[in-house]
């Protein structure tokens, strides 16, 4: 143990104040000193290349520049905690003119937090408890959501569904089927069955949370008939696929509009933001109009609302997409030759600035139960090589998740990951 990672143990759980950030490949958390636009430093010194970017929130870089602006326009209006201002009103303004379904908004903070008060809207609005689910998805870490998503492969099938931290009680798993993404027949048999105690059908239409696997053609629009016919309200969650490809989101992407979204991540230009975006009869259920509670004592800072309106005003800008989409070009087109050449096999997926790795395959993966041949051992190594190279791959405990540049990336930057990647490849054969 080092000697902060002592410290640390003695005083934060494990060291660490959010469980993933103890970093399995190193066998011990990462310490962070300080991060400048693609780039960040541990408490050592060592820089390092970052293919994170804080799990996608920091989008634009770390220290943004139009940060500066907001921290001293915070401080110039007061601070401001539990009050909302005109500011507020126009990010949901302009969420509303770059969301396809949106026409209301409520802000959270985390991402965590929107899934878990939209859901309490959705069964509100639906009057039925249930929540059809995929397996594979992510929805954050609290009791509604967290059971069905990624179980063991002994647990695929169980019913109640498998609960995926100690706590959660079994009560709450009575409450959530889950289903295989991109398998049709399951989900209009599934539908059919519950159409009388499910009220949503919950997708993270692009699930990055198991090594980025895209909707099949069609398949998005086949949640929207069969929630049309059975009643149900079509939530997306696009905490991460907002902002990816497209200011609107996979909804934009993908062309399917859902009833009620939350985005997030980098919706506050690395601030802390979330938000429930959806459709107006949907969201004024929401008190003080309607009957649904949402509040908080720090629902909505003003310095993460400024960040919001800045990330907004980044992403209406063609140039920030050209950018973007002009790195990937370069990244993905480097990736295809560097998994045909891997001694290991290694299948990359991408959507927007953001991909997946995942081992053991060379095979396209589409749903939760082919990603099972994932070797979390070989993604263990594959963090070790690239960080001892100065390229940080964050490891989400050797599971196949995603990783990203940023708008502070720029082509040396890739080329320099591209190379780190096949020389890590080229050491693990
Ligand atoms: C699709 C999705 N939903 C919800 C969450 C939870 O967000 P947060 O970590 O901000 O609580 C995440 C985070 O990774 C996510 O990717």
């Amino acid at each position: 143990m080092t000697d902060l990672y002592q410290r640390g143990a003695a005083a934060l759980p494990g060291g660490v104040c959010s469980s993933t950030r103890f970093n399995e490949a190193w066998g011990k958390p990462v310490y962070a000193s300080r991060a400048k636009g693609a780039r960040f430093w541990d408490h050592t010194g060592r820089e390092f290349l970052d293919m994170s970017m804080s799990h996608g929130a920091t989008l634009l870089g770390h220290a943004p520049e139009c940060l500066r602006d907001v921290f001293q326009q915070t401080w110039e209006a007061g601070v401001l905690c539990s009050l909302d201002t005109e500011h507020h009103i126009r990010l949901a303004e302009r969420i509303c003119e770059i969301i396809p379904c949106g026409e209301r908004v409520r802000f959270t903070g985390s991402g965590s937090e929107a899934t878990l008060h939209a859901l309490r809207l959705c069964r509100a609005a639906s009057g039925r408890d249930k929540i059809i689910r995929f397996t594979g998805h992510f929805h954050g870490y609290h009791e509604l959501v967290f059971i069905g998503g990624h179980p063991p492969a002994d647990q695929l099938d169980a019913s109640p569904p498998f609960r995926e931290s100690a706590g959660i009680p079994a009560a709450m798993a009575e409450l959530i089927i889950p289903v295989e993404y991109n398998d049709p027949e399951a989900l209009e048999q599934t539908v059919t069955k519950h159409r009388d105690d499910a009220g949503v059908i919950l997708i993270e239409p692009v699930d990055f949370n198991c090594g980025c696997i895209l909707p099949e053609p069609g398949f998005l629009e086949l949640a929207r008939r069969l929630a049309d016919e059975s009643g149900m309200i079509l939530f997306f969650d696009e905490i991460q696929s907002f902002a990816k490809k497209s200011p609107g989101g996979a909804q934009f992407d993908f062309g399917v509009m859902p009833d009620i979204c939350t985005i997030g991540k980098s919706l506050g230009a690395g601030l802390p933001l979330s938000a429930i975006v959806g459709r107006a009869e949907l969201m004024d259920r929401y008190k003080p109009v309607g009957d649904v509670a949402h509040s908080g004592t720090f629902n909505a800072p003003l310095p993460s609302i400024l960040g919001g309106l800045a990330f907004v005003e980044t992403i209406s800008q063609p140039q920030f997409w050209s950018t973007i989409e002009s790195l990937g070009a370069r990244l993905f087109a480097g990736l295809e030759e560097i998994t045909a050449a891997s001694p290991v096999p290694v299948r990359m997926q991408h959507h927007g600035s953001r991909f997946g790795i995942i081992f053991g395959t060379r095979d396209p993966v589409t749903n939760y139960r082919q990603s099972l041949v994932h070797d979390r051992e070989q993604m263990l190594q594959f963090c070790r090589e690239t960080t001892e190279r100065g390229v940080y791959f964050h490891d989400y405990g050797g599971a196949a998740c995603h990783h990203g540049y940023s708008l502070a990336h720029d082509e040396a930057d890739i080329d320099r990951v591209l190379n780190v990647m096949a020389d890590s490849l080229r050491a693990m054969g």
